[in-house]
């Protein structure tokens, strides 16, 4: 079975929105500037290419509950909180549907569920049409079984500001359906958080980084035989676009023409520690929500995961020696930049070397065996090599101002952690030519992120498992003038995974069992926020691919707005 469509939208945009960023890295994100009505009466369906989720059909069980029907208008620091009771049946598949309408101006916003402590998935809006829009997603949370079939906290929070200039609220239901999968499944037996813990005081489990301290202290049970970490992991604010970042050295070159820039490179490496010993990383995917870079890109359809942000996992089969002592350990998820190096080749990286902010959580997922062990509380074998290198030059003109920077980093990461229990691998690759021209008006950052990663678990055959992945991202930006009301922009990007599966759901892949995907959009969009008169539109080319569960499907949409 292979779909293949071709969709050609076309839309008119007017709109007007003040200016309300001035420097040219915070104009990267705009608040929606469409007055797009073709057909008043009917919103303006807003996708993200994917590929559609089934719930098994079954007879001995088949309930839909409605989970949360709310509006969040004026809703910062104000979640969702809700109960949840589980259905009476024998369900063991869990997949949940979010219908989201808007109309007016607004940004796009990130939102997560929680049951309880647990961050269960990671979301954003796209942005809505003075007309209206609609959106829906439906994703397949089977792997939270052990959650689902508790009573829960659930809370849902989506911070949205909501005022005479930000007119749009979210008018958001969202359902869950419950079924039988005659297939059964593996999934966790026991998800322990890595979060704040405030599900009890109805907010939102999540860390912010710089600032909070992501760690928590766990105390495992002594029949584990395998377990995994899934960390959530966005930047955001000064953070959002880390991949176009200067060098710390270089944020004040175009002080003079375009103002400061911002820094601590362009690299980020998202950390888990056990103890003081490092666990494993996640080079994060430059994730580009639904008014990134120019809204006109992401119009009707919004970027690749920007409905459904995957989490990274690490296997910590490895260090199951060390803590089935049952005595408690602290586990810590760290986001980490580059240290100032005046791009002069070897580069450090450090916890203070990034700006605000990072949204980070994490749980782990443990299954048991059949045996109880008493751990000899004896640590694995860790071997890590990174290295960072970063170069960095600049051209000035011949009265001595800069016109341009060029700076390049690459990174490498070899990591493998041994023990009675398995291993873990993983092997990185990072590249990252940046261009900062025109005395500061034009921007441009081509990045590859490349990696190769292995759990070998002895206790559980069936769970080792190989993953690669690649995610290239391009993106140019020529403002017109220093006032940067308005620019050209163009990004091309993709993201390949290839992964052999494990039987359960992967928080990464999003699927059970082996997984091929290939995504690629590109494009190109203007922008312009000129008193009375803003506007952005934009071509691109999306194309999609998954091979899951044995079954391909794939999408090539070019829009046109
Ligand atoms: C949102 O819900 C409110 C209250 O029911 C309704 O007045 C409004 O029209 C809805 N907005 C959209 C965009 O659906
Ligand atoms: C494993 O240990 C937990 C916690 O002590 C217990 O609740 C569970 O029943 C045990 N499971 C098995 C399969 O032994
Ligand atoms: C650039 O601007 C920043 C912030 O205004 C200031 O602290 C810094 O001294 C300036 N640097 C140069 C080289 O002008
Ligand atoms: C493991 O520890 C428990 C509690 O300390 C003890 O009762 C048990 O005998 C130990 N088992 C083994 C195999 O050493
Ligand atoms: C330096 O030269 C550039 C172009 O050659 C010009 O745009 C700029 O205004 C000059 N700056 C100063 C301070 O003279
Ligand atoms: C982006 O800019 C780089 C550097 O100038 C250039 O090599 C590349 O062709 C540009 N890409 C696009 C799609 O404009
Ligand atoms: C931006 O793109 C428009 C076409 O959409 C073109 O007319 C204009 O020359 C471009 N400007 C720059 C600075 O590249
Ligand atoms: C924008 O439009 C408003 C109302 O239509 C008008 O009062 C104002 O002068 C206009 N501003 C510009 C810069 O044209």
């Amino acid at each position: 079975m292979q779909l293949q469509r071709l969709l050609t939208l076309a839309a008119v945009l007017q709109g007007a929105l003040a200016a309300h960023r001035s420097r040219p890295k915070k104009t990267l994100e705009a608040a929606s500037l469409f007055k797009a009505a073709a057909n008043p009466q009917s919103p303006l369906p807003i996708i993200q290419l994917y590929k559609p989720v089934s719930a098994p059909q079954s007879s001995s069980c088949n309930v839909q509950q409605t989970l949360m029907v709310h509006t969040f208008a004026s809703s910062y620091g104000v979640p969702y909180v809700g109960q949840y009771i589980p259905p009476g049946c024998d369900f063991n598949n869990v997949v949940i549907e979010w219908t989201v309408t808007s109309a007016g101006r607004q940004f796009d916003r990130l939102a997560e569920m929680y049951l309880g402590d647990i961050e269960v998935w990671r979301t954003s809006t796209a942005e809505p049409t003075a007309s209206g829009i609609i959106f829906r997603y439906e994703k397949d949370l089977s792997m939270y079984l052990s959650l689902w079939k508790s009573p829960q906290q659930l809370i849902f929070s989506l911070n949205n500001v909501y005022d005479n200039i930000y007119t749009g609220a979210f008018n958001t239901t969202l359902k869950a359906i419950f079924s039988y999968n005659p297939a059964k499944p593996a999934h966790a037996d026991l998800i322990l958080p890595i979060t704040p813990q405030l599900g009890s005081a109805g907010q939102p489990s999540i860390f912010t980084l710089p600032g909070d301290s992501a760690s928590v202290q766990q105390t495992l049970p002594q029949n584990v035989s395998h377990a995994t970490v899934s960390i959530a992991a966005t930047g955001q604010s000064n953070e959002e676009f880390w991949y176009t970042n200067v060098l710390q050295s270089d944020i004040n070159d175009f002080n003079s023409t375009v103002g400061s820039l911002l820094g601590f490179g362009p690299f980020r490496e998202v950390q888990l520690f056990i103890d003081d010993m490092m666990a494993g990383v996640a080079w994060p995917f430059p994730i580009v929500f639904a008014g990134g870079i120019a809204p006109g890109f992401w119009r009707p359809a919004v970027g690749i995961d920007a409905y459904d942000l995957r989490e990274y996992e690490i296997d910590i089969t490895p260090f199951l020696p060390y803590l089935l002592d049952g005595k408690s350990h602290a586990f810590s998820i760290r986001v980490v930049g580059m240290d100032d190096n005046g791009g002069n080749g070897a580069a450090t990286l450090s916890t203070s070397s990034i700006n605000s902010y990072w949204l980070v959580s994490g749980k782990i997922l443990l299954f048991y065996g059949e045996d109880s062990y008493n751990g000899t509380h004896a640590a694995p074998t860790i071997s890590t090599s990174p290295i960072i290198q970063a170069t960095s030059r600049v051209d000035r003109t011949s009265n001595g101002t800069i016109s341009s920077l060029s700076y390049s980093v690459s990174a490498k990461r070899s990591f493998s952690v041994k023990s009675s229990y398995g291993s873990w691998t993983q092997s990185l690759d990072y590249s990252n030519q940046g261009l900062v021209g025109q005395a500061g008006l034009f921007t441009s950052n081509i990045q590859r992120t490349v990696g190769n990663q292995a759990a070998v678990v002895n206790s559980a055959p069936g769970f080792s498992n190989t993953l690669s992945f690649t995610y290239p991202i391009t993106a140019n930006l020529t403002y017109k003038s220093a006032d940067f009301t308005q620019f050209n922009t163009s990004i091309d990007y993709g993201l390949q995974i290839s992964s052999s599966g494990r039987p359960d759901l992967s928080t990464f892949t999003l699927v059970t069992g082996h997984m091929d995907l290939s995504e690629r959009q590109f494009g190109d969009a203007f922008y312009s926020n000129v008193p009375n008169n803003s506007f952005s539109y934009g071509i691109m080319d999306r194309r999609f691919q998954e091979l899951s569960y044995g079954i391909p499907y794939s999408r090539h949409i070019k829009t046109n707005t």
